[in-house]
C-alpha cells in the first residue's frame, strides 16, 4: 500500500521519479558524515524547474519536509534525511545551460558536477576557480548552499565571489531570479548573496549563472617540511609577500602518515612535525629565481627544514596528492570533524590556545590537523579509538567542540569555516553569532519558507 502523500504526488506530477527501494533511501538519505541512520520518506527527482515547484506546493499541503540534494559530499549534516523527508535529488538537472563569451559566464542547472563545470570552463578557454578534493562527486548546488572554499580561496574567494545569477524556488513554491548576472545592481536588498550558503533552509536553486575567469599563469608547486608550528605563519608570511600565492595549505606528520598507509608517495626523507603544500605563479626565470630564494631565506631562519619543487605535472599532482587525500584516507575510520577559521592576523594566537586545549582534552586519542591555513581555516579531525564506543567518543568530542566554540569566540573566529553548520554544528551557531543575529536568521527563514518545509532543523536547532 503506497504512502496516500506519496501516490497524491505521483497524481501531480505522473513522470515524476520517484524512489523508495530500502537501498535508494539509504543511498540518498546520508552525506559523507555517516553518522545518522537515513531513513526518509522517498527520493523524487525532478527534471525540470516546474517540477520542483509542485514538488514544495505538495510539501507545504502534506507537510513534508523537504532535504534539498547534490552529491552529497557535505561534512555537517546538512543533507541528510534521517526523519521521513523526502530527498529532493537535484542530480537529473546537470545540464550546461549557456555560455556567454561577452559576459563570461557559464549558466548551469544545479546537479551538475563541479568537475564538469571546470571541463566545460576550460573548453572555453577560461577557468571557474572554485576548487578541492570532492570536485569528481560534489555539485554546484551543494557549492552554493554551503558557500563552499576549498584550496583556491586565498587567490580567487569562496564560492559567493563567483555567482553572477540565481534562480530559486522558494518555500512557498515561487520562482526567484536573483540579480540576472549584473555586475552593477544597486537596486535593493540581494537575494542571491542570502541564498549562498542558507544550506537549503530559504529556497532551492534550480540554476545558477557562474563568472568565469582568465586561467593563472604557470605555476609551480612546493612542498616544504617544517620544525614546528610558529614556522607556518612566519613562512606563510615570507611567501605571500614574495610570491603570487595559488594555495598555501597545512597538514601535520599524523595526517601525512594515513596519506602514505593509502598509497601516496613519500616526497621527502625524514620526520618533521608539519608540512605546507604551496603553488604560486612561475610566470619566467625571474619568477621561479625569486621562489628559491624565498626558500633558501626561510631556511636560513630555520623556519623550514627541507623542501621540494616539483619538477613535472606529474610530480606537482603527487604533492598536491599528500594535501587532498586525507580526507580520503581517514574516510572509513568516519573522524569527528571540526571545521575552524579565524582572521589570518589571528591564527598564531590561536593556534597556540587550540593546541593546548585538544593535548589536555584529547591525551590518548588522535588528532589530526590540516587545512587552509592561508585563509585562517583549520580542519580537525577526531579518530576514535578502537576500544572506545561510538556514543562516548561522539560525547567527548561534542565536550570539546563546546571548549573550542570559546576559543574560538575569543579569538573572533567562526565553528564552521567551508562545511556549514548543518546538523553536526546547530549546537554552537551562537559561538558565531549573536542571539539577535540569529533571531533575525530565522525570521529571514519564517518569510522565505513560512511553513517550514525546507530542510529543517538544519542550521537551528529545533526548527
Ligand atoms: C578539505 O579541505 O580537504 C575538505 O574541507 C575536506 C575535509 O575537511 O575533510
Ligand atoms: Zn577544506
Amino acid at each position: 500500500m503506497p504512502d496516500p502523500r506519496l501516490a497524491e504526488l505521483s497524481r501531480r506530477l505522473p513522470d515524476l521519479r520517484l524512489l523508495t527501494a530500502p537501498g535508494d533511501l539509504e543511498h540518498y538519505g546520508r552525506d559523507w558524515t555517516r553518522r545518522w541512520t537515513p531513513a526518509p520518506l522517498a527520493i523524487a527527482l525532478p527534471a525540470s524547474v516546474e517540477e520542483v515547484q509542485v514538488i514544495v506546493r505538495w510539501a507545504n499541503e502534506q507537510q513534508v519536509a523537504i532535504v534539498p540534494s547534490g552529491g552529497r559530499t557535505g561534512l555537517s549534516g546538512g543533507a541528510v534525511a534521517a526523519n521521513g523527508e523526502l530527498v529532493l535529488s537535484l542530480e537529473r538537472m546537470d545540464r550546461v545551460l549557456d555560455f556567454n563569451a561577452v559576459d563570461r559566464t557559464l549558466t548551469v542547472q544545479p546537479g551538475i558536477i563541479l568537475q564538469t563545470v571546470h571541463e566545460a570552463a576550460r573548453s572555453h578557454g577560461l577557468i571557474y576557480p572554485v576548487d578541492f578534493a570532492a570536485r569528481g562527486s560534489c555539485s554546484i548546488g551543494g557549492n552554493i548552499a554551503t558557500n563552499a572554499g576549498g584550496i583556491r580561496v586565498i587567490r580567487y574567494g569562496n564560492t559567493r565571489e563567483w555567482i553572477a545569477a540565481l534562480k530559486v524556488v522558494t518555500g512557498n513554491g515561487e520562482l526567484l531570479e536573483l540579480n540576472r548576472g549584473l555586475i552593477k545592481n544597486s537596486s535593493g536588498y540581494d537575494f542571491r548573496q542570502l541564498m549562498i550558503g542558507s544550506e537549503g533552509t530559504l529556497g532551492i536553486v534550480v540554476e545558477a549563472t557562474l563568472k568565469l575567469t582568465d586561467p593563472p599563469p604557470p605555476s609551480q608547486v612546493m612542498l616544504l617540511a617544517l620544525p614546528d608550528m610558529d614556522a607556518l605563519m612566519q613562512v606563510f608570511e615570507l611567501f605571500r609577500e614574495r610570491l603570487q600565492l595559488q594555495a598555501f595549505e597545512f597538514f601535520t606528520d599524523h595526517a601525512l602518515a594515513h596519506v602514505l598507509a593509502h598509497g601516496a608517495q613519500r616526497a621527502i626523507d625524514g620526520d618533521y612535525p608539519y608540512y605546507v603544500v604551496t603553488e604560486f605563479d612561475a610566470v619566467d626565470e625571474p619568477a621561479r629565481d625569486a621562489a628559491l630564494a624565498a626558500f633558501e631565506h626561510a631556511l636560513e631562519q630555520g623556519w623550514v627544514s627541507d623542501g621540494v619543487i616539483a619538477q613535472s605535472e606529474a610530480q606537482a599532482a603527487a604533492l598536491w596528492r599528500l594535501r587532498e587525500g586525507i580526507t580520503e584516507s581517514l574516510a572509513s575510520r568516519r573522524p569527528y570533524k571540526n571545521d575552524v577559521s579565524v582572521r589570518i592576523s589571528a591564527v598564531p594566537a590561536f593556534l597556540h590556545d587550540m593546541q593546548a586545549l585538544l593535548a589536555h582534552e584529547y591525551p590518548q586519542i588522535e588528532v589530526i590537523w590540516f587545512g587552509h591555513i592561508g585563509d585562517g581555516n583549520l580542519h580537525i579531525n577526531v579518530l576514535r579509538p578502537d576500544d572506545l564506543a561510538e556514543e562516548a567518543f561522539i560525547a567527548q568530542c561534542e565536550h570539546v567542540t563546546k571548549l573550542l566554540a570559546s576559543t574560538l569566540q575569543r579569538h573572533g573566529g567562526s565553528i564552521s569555516a567551508e562545511h556549514g553548520i548543518g546538523l553536526v554544528k546547530r549546537a554552537y551557531l551562537e559561538s558565531t553569532r549573536g542571539a539577535e543575529e540569529i533571531a533575525l536568521m530565522q525570521g529571514v527563514r519564517k518569510v522565505f519558507d513560512p511553513n517550514g518545509v525546507l530542510n529543517p532543523g538544519k542550521l537551528f536547532v529545533g526548527s
